[in-house]
């Protein structure tokens, strides 16, 4: 099998130090080594740098003298030339090796470049977006959405089994409200035609009612108690909402191009909870507060799981254990990842801690994936205060906007309208996976002041598009614009053959971009280790950028044609690998734009 550069220089430096001091124990073997290989922030300080600190200890010398010796010692000038600097022994490539070597990964791998078979065998759970019905998706959801179909993505490439959960939240007593309010106030032909918005209507009109009439509460109520004892008319309107709102949910994963393997909510659970509680009661974890039973964490420092309310109604959290020990019954889980917002993490603490008291093993399996909050414009959410943007009028506003800037720059081009979708789709995504997903993301907004049909004063919220829509900025369409173009330059290419030659990558900006790309393999497992797609978002963004930097500097198609056919071979490896890690990071590619 072919090697990466940095597993030769880590082989070659370990086979160096047995060679030098065969007697020494505890020298680190070559994987080790390799992850003790650093990266010099400098490039004059070369390519690798291994810190000979570390083996101080076993061979008794000081760390400069360590480094001497290796240096001294290194033979594989063909790989790379070596340096100590500082206690470090410092690497510097062969650049025509280097080249050649990693053109050669790169061309064989093709768009599986990165692609492992680590994950072989081993299942994954992610639980994503898992959006509530009969609310609008709005753009808190964004975040949970494209961070799970990223990850879900990423460990796919990886070659684990993914299973991705839509854990709906179609569970509470504000469903018997809404049967009730539509049953009083609502037709069929206005919830089909209204959709969610019409629930919602519904639901905010039993608000205002109950207030005047409070025998709606006790109404509310008994038709939340028919949806449990399964009544036919209640179940009937119940799966009915669940069907409007997710053919309104489906409109956005269309768009966004997500996809799930399973919708199992809250529901989903009614039948599988008894079992839990009986156990926690057999293993006497139940303990009765106010009524209520619960788990007591006080020895973990935490506030008591609520397990049953004193009415006897279970809870979120005991929904989620139900869940938790389905999964694992099911797909028998190396991983289970919940992509869910930072202010649920107490809720999740407990979660783990319940089943670990429980005896689950995999507990320590199940991990909150937590991300940071959303604003607009400073401001932090709120559906009461219209501070909301809904994420199809985001979608379409980021599409709409797209096709304006196509209409102007490429009027002549095929396909526009799909092409708009990929655009403003990636500006989209890029925006919410550009930062580490704790940072909170704030979407820079315009507001606008109008009043309602009510009379009520509002303020619309219009994010800022010229920021997330910018070709130039660090954006997805930057990187985007970036494939398009070694794409055309590809086009142009078409009929060059000769045998490349790789000394045509020996300059600076050649070697960076392919120093760039070399690493790739290695950011896609940090991210799957990190749980954090802005990895690949910033390696596709800095590749992007070290070609546009040669591209400007080096004319790709003049010259010998075998310098040309190298440039060429580097433009197309380029264009593959942006495909590759824009794909992992839910967004398109086009072949023009
Ligand atoms: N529906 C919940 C919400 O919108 C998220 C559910 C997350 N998943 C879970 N298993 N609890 O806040």
């Amino acid at each position: 099998m072919r090697m990466d550069m940095k597993t030769r220089i880590a082989n070659l430096t370990s086979a160096a130090m047995k060679a030098l001091w065969p007697e020494a124990e505890g020298l680190p073997a070559p994987e080790e080594l390799r992850s003790l290989l650093a990266v010099p922030p400098d490039p004059a300080m070369g390519d690798y740098a291994f810190p000979c600190f570390r083996l101080a200890k076993s061979l008794r010398m000081a760390p400069p003298k360590i480094a001497e010796a290796l240096c001294a010692g290194w033979t594989h000038t063909e790989t790379a030339s070596v340096q100590p600097v500082n206690g470090y022994m410092n690497f510097f490539l062969n650049r025509e090796n280097f080249a050649r070597e990693t053109m050669a990964e790169l061309m064989e791998k093709g768009e599986r470049f990165g692609a492992s078979d680590m994950g072989a065998g081993k299942t994954v759970c992610l639980d994503y977006s898992s959006i509530n019905i009969a609310k609008r998706f709005h753009i808190g959801h964004l975040s949970t959405t494209v961070l799970g179909n990223s990850l879900k993505r990423i460990y796919d490439f990886l070659g684990y089994r993914t299973v991705g959960i839509n854990h709906l939240g179609d569970w509470g007593t504000q469903f018997g409200k809404m049967i009730c309010a539509y049953k009083r106030w609502g037709d069929r032909e206005t919830v089909e035609k209204g959709g969610v918005d019409e629930m919602t209507r519904l639901y905010v009109r039993f608000g205002v009612e109950a207030k005047k009439d409070p025998t709606l509460e006790d109404e509310g109520r008994a038709w939340f108690k028919k949806i449990e004892d399964g009544d036919p008319e209640a179940l009937e309107i119940f799966h009915w909402f669940k069907d409007v709102t997710l053919k309104d949910a489906m409109r956005v994963y269309d768009i966004l191009d997500v996809h799930f393997d399973s919708y199992a909510g809250e529901s989903f659970y009614n039948d599988k909870m008894q079992p839990v509680i009986d156990e926690l009661r057999a293993k006497n974890l139940l303990t009765q507060s106010e009524g209520a039973w619960v788990v007591d964490l006080s020895e973990d420092k935490m506030p008591p799981c609520l397990i049953l309310k004193k009415d006897g109604a279970t809870l979120y959290a005991t929904r989620d254990l139900a869940a938790a020990k389905y999964r694992q019954d099911t797909y028998h889980f190396d991983k289970c990842l919940y992509v869910v917002a930072y202010q649920q993490d107490l809720h999740f603490r407990q979660v783990f801690r319940v089943l670990e008291k429980m005896g689950c093993p995999w507990a320590k399996d199940c991990v909150h994936v937590a991300f940071g909050m959303v604003s607009l414009g400073g401001e932090a959410l709120s559906t009461r205060d219209g501070v909301i943007v809904y994420l199809d009028d985001l979608l379409n506003e980021a599409i709409a906007k797209a096709a304006g800037i196509i209409e102007e720059k490429s009027p002549n081009l095929e396909n526009k309208a799909e092409i708009a979708r990929q655009i403003g789709v990636g500006a989209v995504v890029y925006t919410t996976l550009s930062n580490n997903r704790i940072k909170d993301i704030d979407y820079p907004c315009d507001k606008e002041e109008y009043t309602d049909e009510d009379g009520v004063p509002r303020t619309r919220y219009q994010i800022n598009w010229e920021m997330a829509l910018n070709f130039d900025g660090e954006t997805g369409p930057y990187v985007q614009y970036t494939h398009a173009r070694c794409r055309s330059v590809l086009r142009k290419a078409e009929g060059v053959s000769a045998s490349p030659d790789w000394r045509a990558l020996t300059n600076d900006e050649a070697q960076h971009l392919l120093r760039l790309m070399s690493r790739f393999p290695d950011v896609v497992k940090e991210a799957a280790d990190k749980y954090e797609p802005s990895m690949i978002t910033r390696a596709v963004t800095d590749i992007a950028q070290a070609f546009n930097k040669y591209y400007y500097e080096h004319r790709i198609l003049d010259g010998e044609p075998e310098a040309v056919a190298a440039k060429v071979a580097l433009t197309a490896a380029t264009a593959s690998l942006i495909r590759t890690g824009l794909w992992l990071i839910g967004i398109e590619a086009p072949e023009r734009m």
